[in-house]
């Protein structure tokens, strides 16, 4: 397995894999996310930032790009006091989950981020996602911010 930044050839497969994860979302933790909203002229420019932008990579097993990260570096700003590194969505292929693929795609957007001196991360997780709640647990993440709703069209944890 082999991590490297993506480029705009990569676009197509990125599309894909952000629908596969909006689509896992949709059917089990946020139905009122929009479906098909990568491929939306909105999608297409998230994407091209964070390539152009960000940073953003993907994985690839015999040639085939299997998973990606998308992440950044929050802007420095006059209300916080250190910059952190950001993962705002990643996904690797289901037929391909399991096999430390996440993992180092994680690892590798650290490694970037440390090289920038940066050294806090961030991610935000659906609460019910135990799954992906448990992927960052492993890797060292501790909860911290809890987002409280009110939206009839979404369960929460407490309505369990
Ligand atoms: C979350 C995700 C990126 C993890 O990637 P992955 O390649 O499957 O993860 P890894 O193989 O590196 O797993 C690392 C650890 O997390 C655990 N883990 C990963 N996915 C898990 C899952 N779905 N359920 C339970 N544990 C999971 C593994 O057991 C593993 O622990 P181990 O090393 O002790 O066995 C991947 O499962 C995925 O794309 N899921 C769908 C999209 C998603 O949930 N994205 C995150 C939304 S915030």
């Amino acid at each position: 397995m082999k991590i490297r930044r993506a480029s705009m050839k990569d676009m197509k497969t990125l599309l894909d894999l952000y629908d596969e994860l909006l689509e896992l979302e949709i059917a089990k933790y946020d139905p009122t996310l929009i479906p098909k909203w990568s491929y939306t002229k909105h999608g297409i420019k998230y994407f091209t930032e964070m390539i152009n932008g960000s940073y953003t990579s993907v994985a690839e097993v015999d040639d085939k790009v299997v998973g990606y990260l998308a992440g950044k570096i929050n802007e420095k700003n006059d209300y916080e006091l250190y910059q952190y590194g950001e993962i705002d969505n990643i996904c690797v292929t289901k037929e391909c989950r399991g096999q430390g693929i996440g993992t180092a795609l994680i690892k590798d957007f650290m490694g970037y981020c440390k090289e920038n001196g940066i050294e806090d991360f961030k991610v935000v997780a659906c609460a019910k996602d135990r799954d992906a709640i448990n992927f960052y647990h492993k890797l060292g993440f501790g909860d911290f911010d809890v987002t409280l709703t009110i939206n009839p069209k979404v369960k929460t944890l407490t309505e369990d």
